[in-house]
């Protein structure tokens, strides 16, 4: 029997150049997605999996994210004073969504140093990263799914989405072959955002893993790869490639069909509002009017 996932990690250290000026003072993961910071959906999706223990790898300036998730008894009392149970209901159930950790990671090495960082927290068990730029559509469940794909195969498993070859130096990609089992593929090699020239494949990785713990061992190893950085990619490498499965290494992927957004991308976030507004029951029919009729307006 394989051991249970029951801690998240996600790092959320980045700096969130790609959205100055609104990021110099708020961290990117709390910018809005219609009325939830996107962090919050990222918590929300760790937790629909049965993963209510989240460990934020923070950096310097995170303090909004730190207070989100937290209580508040001034805002509570306030709401309370005017008897909004609703708004008090929605504030309580953020800082009570999770157990949530922190952890430091004092300088900005690379993100297979940010999950190095976790190392403690977790121990010897499988865990789950999720990076706070992608949201997931709900509807895809596909945290889910890898943890069940872990429960057969053991090793690592990570999310993999096919995108056009133009796009794969944004990504670590992954090179394939077929398990047998349907939607998983092993991973045979893999390389943090290689050229399109010379990409193994059109199979990027994003940002949704279940880890093996041997995957810490590796990442003490791992040297600066691609820009100066110590690559989660390849110490993961490592794991598909010269790891013995008995050991802890061995990886596949599971292949992603459904929505994902990168909200560190400018016109990603945009897309990740519209979309989520309009599938909202209150704001939906509404905004979805509004929107068509808008649309129709402008000049093709
Ligand atoms: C990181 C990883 C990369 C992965 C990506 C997914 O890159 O290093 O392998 O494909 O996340 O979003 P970053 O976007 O942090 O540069």
């Amino acid at each position: 029997m394989s051991m249970p996932v029951r801690k998240a990690v996600m790092p959320v250290a980045g700096l969130g150049t790609r959205f100055l000026p609104a990021t110099k003072a708020t961290p990117k993961e709390m910018l809005p997605v219609v009325d939830k910071p996107a962090i919050q959906y990222v918590v929300e999706e760790a937790v629909e999996a049965g993963i209510n223990d989240v460990l934020f790898v923070t950096g310097r300036a995170k303090y909004g994210l730190e207070d989100h998730f937290d209580r508040l008894p001034f805002l509570e009392q306030a709401l309370e004073a005017k008897g909004d149970h609703d708004r008090l209901r929605q504030v309580r159930e953020v800082a009570d969504l999770a157990d949530v950790h922190y952890v430091r990671q004092g300088e900005p090495l690379g993100l297979g140093h940010a999950v190095l960082m976790a190392a403690m927290h977790v121990g010897n068990e499988p865990f789950a990263v999720l990076l706070g730029d992608d949201i997931i559509d709900r509807r895809n469940p596909v945290l889910t799914s890898m943890m069940n794909v872990r429960a057969r195969h053991g090793g690592s498993v990570l999310c993999l989405m096919e995108v056009d070859p133009s796009q794969i130096h944004m990504y670590g990609c992954a090179a394939v072959e077929p398990t047998g089992d349907e939607g998983v593929v092993k991973v045979t090699d893999l390389v943090e955002k290689p050229d399109a020239a010379t990409a193994p494949s059109n199979y990027a990785v994003i940002g949704r893993y279940v880890l093996d713990a041997r995957v810490f061992t590796e990442l003490e190893q791992t040297r600066p790869g691609r820009g100066g950085e110590i690559q989660l990619t390849d110490a993961l490498r490592k794991l598909a490639v010269e790891v013995p499965p008995g050991e802890g290494g061995g990886v596949v992927g599971v292949v992603f069909k459904g929505r994902r957004y990168d909200t560190g991308d400018k016109l990603s976030y945009l897309q990740a509002v519209v979309q989520i507004a309009a599938d909202r029951d209150d704001l939906g029919p509404r905004f979805r009017r509004w929107l068509r009729e808008t649309v129709d307006s402008w000049p093709s």
